[in-house]
């Protein structure tokens, strides 16, 4: 979704500003733009990507200024075009604004403005803003922001100039990241760490409703009164290398490789001496013991770990598990009781329909433990708990690493409520526990087979439409296969309940359709062969997945890729692996931007 920069210091704006657009560029944007103050604010703004705006920078020589702000946009209201784009400008030159989120009231307001003479260029909520302010202002920087916020309504992170203030970059959030960077005699505003990571690691997190005024020199920071805020900084512990391709085509194939390394250090971390240690979480055992039901809220992928979570948590704890699309949940009056637990699943921490839901649990005085893999992020620091996924920064659009750690943390709560309501004996626990730590291994092990996946997808790229069938836990990671595909190479795709195909669309099975089969599980294997039997019987071409011991199934299908064996219930961590390759191969073969595919942005912000 969108992204923004600003810089205040001493030397030129617009190299910094650029860069940093392009380290997040990852989040999805369709249009791109720079402003920069030296003795006016000169605007540079490109329908595109951002290359093209460099190239019209270029083109001119430059912008100069040592202050300036920068905006990657995608697009929600009116079209991503030059004009649409951010930055936006008052009528009058004075007010300057890049924003991210939605101001929801801003047509009452446009025509309030409209009323008084106002003239607007764009089709934006966010020129509202900038008009707005103009409008407000009386000479006093801090306090017409003040006024603007108290007359906007929605979500919003906000980077401002004004010509009357030729040091000075104003940023403010509400429902949308913000963090100030702190360099030497150079300070920044970014919406996500990465952009700063080139000149600093030190940072501080802007909350909710409060107000930084930046300088080259200094940083203040207030709440909507004026008094001042003191805050801790925080620093970067990741290597900066995490944030860069590494030699890879794209972040996406190292993401993916990443998994063995990612799974190690959320799981080894918290495994140690044949119990769980889920870092310091206020959920007491009392409390656990007395957990009438569990809801889990997330949105797309997290919410498919949250899928098979389902079946693991059911499993090993005997609590019933409801799983929750968070834009549904937010407006479906979920029933909740005090002794129910939320959970909430989030990779960026920012997504703006789970941050909601986990607002709507705690407004029922339900505890929620969150499992978030962006430190510091809004739904990590607003849950009662986080455990961190520690999957490092994630920059693909399309989640990997962040998917499976998510489900290794999902294991591990399953594994330690157990524990504690006695639903399985230490004997159990620790052949899991045991079977958890070598999954990062085991899951290495499936590289292998990427020349393989690699001429299958070269095979297979030309077809409209592909299956993921499965059955139980198999079903949950079909879902997340079969979403990996659709997102990056565009090829239509369906998971199905392999038991439901019968009843309706086993008559999209043709000669040639290629249906990918999941089967991991003992109790479901059977059955599964016979649902392969029925759509080869319509002309499919099948590519099994299945555990290595399961070799009957090379009658069957056409093709085979085997998982090592492991527990029955952590199996999606190793299926969805070739499904990764055979997704990011097929979208090389088609010719799509791996990492960024369109429409898509990495932290969907908005509602
Ligand atoms: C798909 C993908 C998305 C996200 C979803 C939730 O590859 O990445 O479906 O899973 O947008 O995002 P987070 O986990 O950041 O809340």
């Amino acid at each position: 979704m969108c992204g923004i920069v600003g810089y205040a210091g001493y030397h030129e704006a617009a190299p910094f500003l650029l860069a940093g657009l392009q380290k997040l560029e990852y989040r999805g944007y369709d249009s791109a733009g720079i402003a920069v103050f030296s003795d006016k604010v000169r605007t540079m703004k490109s329908q595109g990507r951002l290359a093209t705006l460099r190239e019209k920078v270029d083109a001119v020589g430059g912008i100069p200024g040592t202050l300036g702000i920068g905006h990657t946009r995608w697009a929600t209201h009116g079209a991503p075009n030059d004009i649409n784009s951010h930055p936006h400008t008052s009528m009058s030159g004075r007010i300057t604004v890049v924003h991210n989120g939605i101001i929801e009231n801003y047509i009452p307001l446009k025509e309030e403005l409209e009323s008084q003479g106002v003239v607007f260029r764009s089709e934006t909520d966010t020129e509202v803003v900038a008009q707005l302010f103009d409008k407000l202002y009386d000479g006093d920087l801090v306090g017409t922001l003040i006024q603007v916020i108290g007359r906007i309504r929605g979500s919003y992170a906000l980077g401002i100039l004004c010509t009357d203030y030729p040091d000075t970059l104003l940023a403010v959030r509400k429902d949308s990241p913000m963090i100030i960077g702190l360099g030497e005699h150079e300070n920044y505003i970014a919406s996500d760490i990465p952009a700063v990571l080139d000149h600093t690691r030190r940072y501080y997190l802007l909350n909710d409703n409060e107000i930084a005024v930046i300088k080259a020199d200094s940083v203040e920071l207030m709440d909507t009164d004026r008094n001042p805020i003191q805050r801790d900084v925080y620093t970067v512990d990741y290597d900066i290398s995490a944030a860069e391709k590494g030699g890879y085509d794209y972040f996406m194939m190292k993401e993916i490789k990443e998994q063995p390394m990612a799974l190690r250090t959320c799981i080894g971390s918290r495994i140690d001496n044949g119990d769980i240690r889920l870092d310091k979480i206020r959920l007491t055992e009392e409390q656990i013991k007395n957990i009438g039901r569990i809801h889990i809220v997330a949105c797309g992928s997290a919410w498919h770990a949250g899928i098979v979570g389902k079946y693991v948590i059911e499993e090993l704890t005997r609590i019933p598990v409801e799983v929750d699309l968070a834009s549904e949940f937010r407006y479906r009056r979920p029933i909740l009781s005090r002794n129910d637990l939320c959970i909430t699943i989030s990779q960026s921490g920012e997504t703006a329909d789970t941050l909601a839901a986990l607002r709507e649990a705690k407004a029922n005085d339900v505890h929620v433990l969150s499992i978030v893999n962006a430190v510091g992020s809004s739904i990590a620091r607003e849950s009662d708990d986080v455990l961190y996924t520690m999957a490092g920064p994630e920059i693909a659009v399309a989640t990997t690493k962040g998917y499976s750690t998510q489900l290794a943390v999902l294991y591990l709560l399953a594994l330690k409520f157990g524990k504690i309501r006695q639903t399985i004996d230490q004997k159990t626990a620790e052949k899991l526990m045991h079977a958890m730590e070598i999954l990062p291994d085991q899951l290495e092990r499936l590289f292998a087979d990427e020349e393989a996946l690699k001429e299958l997808a070269k095979q297979h790229a030309a077809k409209d439409h592909v299956f993921v069938i499965g059955r139980g836990i198999d079903y949950g990671a079909s879902l997340e296969s079969s979403l990996k595909l659709k997102e990056i190479s565009y090829v239509h795709s369906e998971a199905y309940a392999a038991g439901e195909l019968k009843h309706g669309t086993i008559s999209l099975i043709e000669e040639g359709t290629l249906v990918v089969a999941v089967a991991t599980q003992d109790q479901l294997y059977e059955k599964l062969v016979s649902n392969v039997k029925e759509v080869k019987a319509r002309g499919a071409y099948v590519v099994a997945i299945v555990k290595e011991d399961c070799t009957d199934i090379e009658g069957v299908a056409d093709q085979v890729f085997y998982i090592p064996k492991t527990e029955d219930i952590f199996t999606s961590t190793l299926t969805v692996v070739p499904m990764q390759l055979f997704a990011y191969y097929t979208a090389i073969e088609r010719g799509c931007d791996v990492d960024k595919p369109r429409n898509l942005a990495k932290s969907v912000t908005v509602e």
